[in-house]
């Protein structure tokens, strides 16, 4: 296609969804032209380009067809801990506590893709509120591609979708059956799935029920949008938003946004916004003491302001990261392996407190134990105390600087901060000191899909692949808790979808 074409193809889908296309996107977009034209039987672009316009039921469907070609519908269950974390311990509670009169809750997820989100967020209500069912919950999941929609509302799912879930969560919301696992009714039932379109929908909009939204979740979507359409998406959210209420973005997505009628809020976990009406009346959430602000920096303890933390250098001292109290040393005899046996128990069952007093004496007396700062890092940040978390990676990668391990914590760490430099930094150590290990490969395309580098993604992947075919069909690949045979299928399904 000429440049020409490319552009008002550009032009067209910038205006109808917000997605903005640069230079090196132009493959791409030419590729999903050229394949919708095929299956379509249509020789000329723009004729392809006129039904798009026609603005009819079935231009209506064909966007749903070419948006899937140019945007990545990659997404799992409670995918970034740290803003899962945040809902659960601070944000649903201080929502439940303030609705508990009315017993209403309204959740949208936007950009829902095939659901994996929005059921998270139903789960984590379930276990929140033992009497969820006298509760009048309206979870929404909405996405611009009608296929994902629909696999969403079927609740099937493949093992990749659970590659950051404990176990015994998988076990408990789903069934295993013949096309995979099949979310519980209770939890599918609680999730309503609409397809709708951020950029072109009204809302609020009382027909649709997207109104006085509690919490809104649009992640992973901005990432592909123009500036302007994602100022125009947000101050339509903040209309959408009951006062007081939440919109959580992925990291950085607002980063230099004007905050029109949003406050960002500050926790170590993620930045989010908070519908702020205090010029107009006063704000119903504004009393929470348990959330620190831009405006309210006292930063009640474990919470630190982001910026406070620094995970990118390992820090001077070299003393274990852990205050421990002060206990007579064990015996000899009982010093080396059972208490990180003991610990990675408790680890198993969430138990991270424990994990780190126990490590913390084990370290009191013997300190060159690269396992127990491994699991000592996790633990912090499954408690998002991601500074220690970052320290404790430090000093595991001072015993071995070659330990994979680490720097793959470190890596998500910087993800979690939207320092996705530095992210991409630590996988290609990883895959410089320790080429087997097959998560930084993965982990690694994902982050050059979000920069719009398919090609080194797929070639990243492609790497994945060759390494898992060495590996027997049955054997475990962590930190995913896949087979190799059902991460290979779906590296499969991920490259034929490309
Ligand atoms: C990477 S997925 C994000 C899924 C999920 N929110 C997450 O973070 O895991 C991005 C989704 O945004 C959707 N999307 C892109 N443009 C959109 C638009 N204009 N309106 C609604 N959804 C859109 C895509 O179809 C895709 O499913």
């Amino acid at each position: 296609m000429d440049s020409v074409l490319l552009n008002q193809f550009k032009e067209v889908i910038l205006a109808h969804t917000g997605l903005f296309l640069r230079q090196e996107d132009y493959p791409k977009l030419d590729k999903a032209v050229q394949d919708r034209m095929r299956v379509l039987r249509i020789t000329g672009e723009r004729e392809y380009l006129s039904r798009l316009t026609s603005n009819t039921p079935a231009s209506h469907l064909e966007w749903n067809k070419l948006v899937a070609g140019l945007t990545t519908a990659e997404t799992f269950f409670f995918r970034d801990k740290g803003q899962f974390k945040l809902l659960r311990d601070h944000l649903l509670p201080e929502i439940v506590d303030h609705r508990r009169q009315e017993r209403k809750l309204r959740i949208w997820s936007a950009g829902c893709s095939t659901g994996e989100e929005p059921y998270s967020v139903a789960i984590l209500l379930s276990e929140l509120l033992p009497d969820w069912q006298e509760w009048d919950i309206f979870i929404l999941g909405t996405d611009i591609n009608k296929s994902s929609i629909d696999r969403a509302r079927q609740g099937h799912y493949g093992a990749w979708s659970f590659r950051m879930v404990a176990p015994e969560v998988q076990e408990t919301y789903f069934h295993r059956g013949r096309r995979g696992w099949q979310i519980v009714d209770s939890i599918r039932r609680m999730v309503t799935f609409r397809t709708g379109n951020l950029r072109q929908d009204i809302f609020p909009e009382y027909q649709t029920g997207i109104h006085d939204m509690d919490v809104i979740l649009c992640r992973n979507v901005f990432i592909y949008f123009h500036r302007e359409a994602i100022q125009a998406v947000v101050q339509k959210f903040a209309q959408t938003l009951r006062p007081g209420g939440y919109l959580i973005t992925g990291h950085s997505e607002l980063y230099d946004q004007p905050l029109d009628h949003l406050k960002a809020r500050f926790f170590p976990e993620s930045v989010i916004y908070q519908r702020d009406d205090s010029a107009h009346h006063s704000d119903p959430f504004s009393t929470l003491k348990t959330f620190p602000s831009v405006t309210k920096p006292t930063v009640p303890e474990p919470l630190v302001e982001r910026n406070q933390m620094d995970v990118s250098t390992p820090p001077t001292r070299k003393l274990p990261p852990v205050v421990v109290p002060i206990v007579k040393p064990p015996e000899a005899k009982t010093v080396l392996a059972s208490p990180l046996e003991d610990a990675k128990a408790a680890f198993r069952l969430g138990r991270y407190t424990e994990v780190i007093d126990m490590l913390g004496k084990q370290l009191q007396t013997q300190r060159d134990i690269l396992e127990a700062y491994e699991l000592l890092a996790e633990s912090y940040a499954n408690l998002a105390r991601y500074t220690e978390a970052a320290e404790c990676c430090w000093e595991a990668l001072r015993i071995d600087p070659y330990a994979p391990k680490p720097y793959y914590l470190l890596a998500h760490l910087a993800e979690e901060q939207g320092n996705l430099k530095d992210a991409r930094e630590y996988y290609k150590k990883i895959i410089y000191a320790a080429p087997e290990f097959v998560p930084a490969y993965l982990d690694l395309a994902h982050l050059y899909d979000r920069d719009g580098d398919s090609k080194r993604a797929q070639k990243m992947r492609a790497i994945a692949l060759s390494l898992l075919t060495q590996l027997e069909a049955d054997q475990l690949v962590e930190p995913y808790h896949v087979t190799v045979a059902d991460l290979c299928n779906e590296l499969k399904n991920i490259t034929s979808c490309r």
